[in-house]
């Protein structure tokens, strides 16, 4: 079962002369991601990497993760969008696979204490490495090994579609993902603020984390329905049928829930677990901090509905962004 990774041994393993060849291949990567085009992003740096923007910083861990992943069958990797459910569906896949020795119900359960994004990890920043020595996760004994990340369909190396790695991919209302992002970037970048207006534009022009989001999403159905290890779920059927998609995930993940555990009521107590407000109401949410400190936990739990979209967003503003990425049939 997962547990949260030991990471640490991850990047203890490596001798001098790997170490070497490690910090060659990150300034090799560097080198190609300052060619790539780019376009200011809150006062970051976005690059467009093979079709997909993405914060520069992160393309060399892409890089990375893409020419040295070694994917096993028994691997599960959640990707999703920015602001899709990826924290809720970190928390639901941890709880689901670690419950035999993480009872949902239990006072000290890992989710109590620490943030999702601890207990399921990135492979993008993961690979990002540590002073330029890339992690070995390899080392890594844990059976399955739960990851999570950013990362488009078309970007996931071979070696996961061949091994047939399950991937889980959770999709949102693009008003819902697009507003959720613009509230996350103005609370996590306060001296750049973002106005909505302009936010609206540069999102229907394909420029958002890991847009155009047209694209990010299309892959992933297209590719659904010829990958039986790919599970698509919604949000909102999410939010909607919380008990009926646990049951999916379980059962796809391979460890689908007994009749005695059903009876016990453990699905609705993982739901409980991972709910909003449960999450939301934990010191480590309320005041703990994700990423190297740079984001406040706080600021992953918002408001999780549906449509809160349309307290912001004007009739002009929602027309923009329905129809961003279709393609004009009298063109
Ligand atoms: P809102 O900004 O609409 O509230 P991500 O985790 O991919 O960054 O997505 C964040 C969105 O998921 C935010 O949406 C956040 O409030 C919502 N969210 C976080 N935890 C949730 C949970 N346990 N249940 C439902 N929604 C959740």
């Amino acid at each position: 079962m997962a547990g949260i990774l030991a990471l640490e041994k991850c990047f203890g393993s490596k001798n001098e002369q790997e170490k070497e060849e490690d910090s060659k291949m990150y300034k090799r990567y560097r080198e190609i991601v300052s060619s790539l085009p780019s376009n200011d992003y809150w006062g970051d740096t976005m690059r467009l990497y093979k079709g997909f923007w993405q914060m520069g910083y992160l393309v060399p861990g892409i890089m990375a993760f893409e020419d040295n992943f070694k994917a096993r069958e028994t691997d599960i990797i959640l990707t999703t969008l920015p602001k899709a459910g990826t924290t809720w569906t970190k928390a639901l896949t941890f709880a689901i696979l670690t419950r035999d020795v993480n009872h949902p119900s239990s006072p000290t359960h890992p989710l109590l204490f620490f943030n999702p994004h601890s207990c399921v990890q990135n492979l993008e920043y993961l690979y990002m490495g540590r002073e330029n020595t890339m992690p070995d996760l390899d080392m890594l004994n844990e059976s399955p090994r739960l990851f999570a990340g950013h990362i488009p369909y078309s970007l996931l190396p071979a070696s996961v579609l061949k091994s047939g790695t399950k991937i889980i991919n959770i999709s949102r209302n693009r008003k819902s993902t697009f507003v959720s992002f613009w509230k996350f970037g103005n609370l996590i970048n306060p001296d750049k603020l973002l106005d909505l207006e302009k936010s609206v534009d540069i999102f229907a022009s394909g420029i958002s984390f890991c847009g155009p989001e047209w694209n990010f999403q299309a892959e992933f159905t297209n590719a659904a329905s010829t990958n039986s290890n790919l599970l698509l779920l919604s949000y909102e059927e999410m939010l909607e049928k919380p008990v009926e998609n646990v049951k999916k995930l379980a059962e796809f993940m391979g460890c689908g829930f007994t009749d005695d555990e059903e009876k016990q009521g453990i699905v609705d107590e993982i739901v409980k677990l991972c709910s909003f407000d449960n999450l939301k109401n934990q010191q480590v949410n309320k005041n703990g901090s994700s990423y190297n400190s740079k984001i406040d936990n706080k600021h992953f739990f918002r408001k999780g509905e549906v449509r809160d979209w349309a307290n912001y967003l004007t009739p002009e503003m929602i027309k923009k962004l329905e129809t961003a990425g279709k393609i004009n049939e009298s063109e």
